[in-house]
């Protein structure tokens, strides 16, 4: 075991991952990564390059050899700010697909284990922490709320049309959950949290409360 504080927390789309994760990091005091804008920019490069998502090889050669920054919120992918075309509807469309790629897993895999042993750890968003990246984080908590509450706030963040952007959620969450390689599952020992109807403040008071008993 490493002295290193992980938290983990996975959940579908529109769970409200980021919102909370950001603000457990500020109460602890810890680093926060987003493993999804990981793979986000990979798929942004692959787009930009014109490759298909599909073509593993190729995809996984791109995943490998990208120089990836991610700070003050800002992701910078080979030398291209990428932070506004990472949320754009061509990347949010083809994600799960270079998701599903293990040579692209197993690059991310490697990457977020040595940003976590560079920060001593951190709040870690994503799909597959607490179940195959960090397996034996302090507390891996699984978010999640109802799909129809999910499809309104992403629509609240970034609108379209309700019934269409639930479709989409679905769409993912059904790619995510199938895959062969890591699929988005809750873990024997995390902590289900629903979202849907409890405030930020009240989630991230008694997930606080739960990483302080588990470091007693
Ligand atoms: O959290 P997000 O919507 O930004 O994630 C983008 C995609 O990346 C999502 O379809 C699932 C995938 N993902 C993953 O497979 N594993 C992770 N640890 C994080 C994200």
């Amino acid at each position: 075991m490493s002295k290193d504080v992980v938290v983990a927390i996975d959940g579908p789309a529109g769970a409200g991952k980021s919102t909370v994760a950001k603000a457990l990091a500020n109460a602890l005091k810890l680093k926060y990564l987003d493993t999804g804008a990981m793979f986000r920019a990979v798929t942004s490069l692959v787009l930009s390059s014109g490759l298909d998502t599909h073509d593993e090889i190729a995809v996984g050669s791109i995943a490998r050899s990208m120089n990836l920054v991610m700070e003050h919120g800002t992701v910078v992918a080979n030398g291209s700010d990428v932070t506004a075309d990472i949320r754009s509807m061509a990347v949010t469309n083809a994600v799960s697909t270079v998701a599903a790629n293990s040579l692209v897993r197993a690059n991310m895999r490697d990457r977020q284990r040595e940003w976590s042993d560079h920060n001593n750890g951190g709040v870690i968003e994503g799909r597959d922490i607490g179940t195959v990246v960090f397996p034996d984080a302090v507390l891996k908590v699984y978010l999640t709320a109802s799909p129809r509450v999910r499809a309104e706030r992403r629509v609240a963040e970034a609108g379209g049309n309700i019934n269409e952007i639930e479709r989409s959620i679905a769409e993912r969450d059904l790619k995510d959950s199938t895959r062969a390689d890591s699929p988005l599952q809750e873990s024997a020992d995390s902590v289900v949290v629903d979202t849907s109807n409890r405030t930020i403040d009240d989630i991230v008071n008694s997930i606080v409360e739960l990483v302080r008993e588990r470091l007693k």
